[in-house]
């Protein structure tokens, strides 16, 4: 009895300290893209700094260091909530940080020639996750439902919320790798390329936050999605992907360029 108890007391702990996250897969992939569109000066760079590894090898690692209480500091850095009808500009920044300030403040660091070894890994590695999370539509999101958390929905007749139906479940149900996934997205030319690398992360947040307007509208809460739904939003998925990699690649270049 006292170790059913036990059990009762430890799911919820368990399932609090699982919160989802952008596909690991997804990040991977944001990663490989980033890796095949950089600058052999940056390609040097990044493997000298990660020590021979490549970008979706690191892609995960800001969040397998949210367990890890001295980190706890960086958890707001994942995303960014504020009214979808306002600009980001317009809106008093949190004062614990948000994704679009974790950006800026790792290309800072990185830039700067003070930085230590370390903290050129470390903010490096943030910044392949963060450039990733970004493109999660549910990571520019709504403070009232925490960027979709809170919007109960069913996947495939389970519980789950459109946070973690964009965040991994629409991914990781296709059980494709990262490589397949990332070798399965349409190609573009060099045209539509350097059109999605241009601006800074104020113009990306700008037009992330209106396809997040767009999934906010794609459902209603209760609502039991299925194979349709994915069907649907594949391509914004796949095209999310594209715009993380591509323009982590710019952001890369601009750095080591
Ligand atoms: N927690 C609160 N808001 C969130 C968001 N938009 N994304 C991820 N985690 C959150
Ligand atoms: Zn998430
Ligand atoms: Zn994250």
């Amino acid at each position: 009895m006292r170790s059913y108890l036990f059990l009762l007391f430890l799911l919820p702990l368990t399932v609090m300290a699982n919160p989802p996250v952008w596909s690991r897969t997804g990040h991977r992939v944001v990663g490989e893209i980033a890796q095949q569109h950089l600058s052999r000066k940056a390609q040097k760079a990044v493997a000298r700094i990660l020590k021979g590894e490549g970008l979706a090898e690191v892609a995960n690692y800001a969040d397998d260091i949210k367990s890890d209480t001295s980190y706890r500091r960086f958890g707001p850095w994942h995303y960014v909530n504020f009214p979808l009808d306002k600009a980001y500009t317009e809106v008093t920044p949190s004062p614990n940080g948000d994704v679009v300030a974790g950006i800026r403040f790792c290309i800072e660091t990185l830039k700067s020639d003070t930085t230590t070894p370390e903290d050129e890994a470390f903010y490096l590695k943030m910044l392949v996750h963060l450039v990733g999370d970004l493109h999660q539509p549910m990571h520019v999101g709504r403070a009232e439902d925490r960027g979709g958390n809170d919007i109960q929905l069913q996947w495939f007749d389970r519980g789950s919320n459109l946070h973690r139906v964009w965040d991994s479940e629409m991914i990781d149900d296709y059980g494709m790798s990262y490589t397949e996934l990332a070798g399965s997205l349409p190609r573009w030319n060099r045209a539509q390329i350097k059109a999605v690398q241009q601006g800074d992360v104020l113009d990306w947040v700008e037009e992330i936050q209106e396809v997040s307007k767009e999934v906010y509208e794609s459902v209603s809460v209760g609502e039991k999605l299925y194979y349709r739904y994915r069907y649907t939003w594949w391509d914004t998925v796949e095209e999310q992907l594209l715009r993380g990699g591509l323009r982590l690649a710019a952001v890369l270049n601009d750095i080591y360029g």
